[in-house]
């Protein structure tokens, strides 16, 4: 049985998502995610609108079941990535730009940049936990989300708007509601976990930025739970994620409501062979349960 999905008007080979920020932005790895690793469709790490350093180090940390990171956004700003534009224009997959600001008028400008660089879709980062003026204050209230959704919906026209939430918003379900009201095309869930990691000998934090995002097999209760919600309170499509590297663990996503999923941390773990491995895994399974097509599992946990 194929793989092939429609997401949010994307046609993508399998529903495999290279989750953002977890490898750079550079136009080459992209490729090679896409061509060796097999991945469905690539999202770019978070732009900003100003070049960034991010945190200083430690700011990726191994924990026990998962990563705890507080990278801290780091970017190139969306100016000074003329090359990369260049080099993605002659791509051959399916390109997601996520791009995150500290204000709606930031999020409109690097929107209005990026559009016209025509990736296939934008990802708006409204959930990413590791700065203090970025991202978290828009992803927990519903008026807030709903403003960069609409104002950048604005921007960039016909091109597919996904929403990135955040697990830390108090009613997911209702802020993904409110983003597909504000015209969002589709919804991604999860962002990380806020989380923190102390050196009890050192008797002090270990990142640098004190606090970060857990992501990996940790998250991913949170993220089924999520994306279980949001299916219930939206129509629009959802890119499932938090904890994905195995094709069990995409099904999982499936059944609970995601159409596609993302994988970050599994990359980090496996390499990019992980999109291959999530996808044979898939197919092993949906063989053996003489499943007929994606569709016919999507949603099914709900009854
Ligand atoms: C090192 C690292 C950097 C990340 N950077 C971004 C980012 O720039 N923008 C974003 O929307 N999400 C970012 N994320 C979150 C991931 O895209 C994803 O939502 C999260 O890690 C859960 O998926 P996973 O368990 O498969 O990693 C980052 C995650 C990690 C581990």
């Amino acid at each position: 049985m194929s793989l092939e999905i429609d997401f949010a008007g994307l046609k993508l080979k399998n529903p495999t998502v290279l989750a953002s920020g977890v490898l750079g932005t550079s136009a080459a790895l992209m490729k090679r995610v896409f061509e060796e690793g097999g991945a469905g469709a690539i999202t770019m790490k978070s732009i900003g609108p100003e070049e960034r350093a991010g945190h200083a180090n430690p700011s990726v940390l191994e924990l026990e079941h998962g990563l705890l990171n507080a990278v801290g956004l780091p970017s190139p700003g969306y100016k000074n990535m003329e090359e990369e534009w260049n080099e993605l224009e002659e791509r051959k997959f399916p390109l997601i730009a996520s791009i995150y600001g500290a204000s709606v008028e930031e999020f409109v400008e690097v929107s209005k940049f990026v559009a016209e660089k025509k990736p296939d879709a934008i990802e708006v980062n409204i959930s990413c936990p590791n700065t203090q003026e970025h991202g978290q204050i828009f992803g927990v209230n519903e008026t807030a989300s709903a403003e960069v959704v609409s104002s950048v919906k604005k921007e960039i026209g016909k091109i597919p708007l996904i929403a990135k939430l955040t697990p830390q918003a108090p009613n997911i379900a209702a802020i993904a509601s409110a983003c597909e009201k504000a015209e969002a095309n589709a919804i991604c869930a999860i962002n990380t976990v806020a989380g923190m990691a102390i050196d009890i000998d050192a008797r002090k934090p270990i990142l640098c930025n004190k606090f970060g995002g857990i992501s990996g097999p940790a998250i991913k209760p949170v993220g089924i739970k999520c994306v279980y919600q949001i299916f219930k309170a939206v129509k629009i499509p959802i890119l499932g994620m938090g904890g994905i590297s195995s094709g069990r663990d995409a099904i999982e996503y499936i059944q609970a409501g995601a159409t596609a999923v993302g994988i970050g941390s599994g990359v980090y773990y496996q390499g990019i062979g992980v999109f291959e491995k999530v996808c044979r895994e898939m197919k092993e399974w949906i063989k053996e349960n003489e499943v007929k097509s994606l569709e016919e599992i999507r949603g099914c946990a709900h009854g």
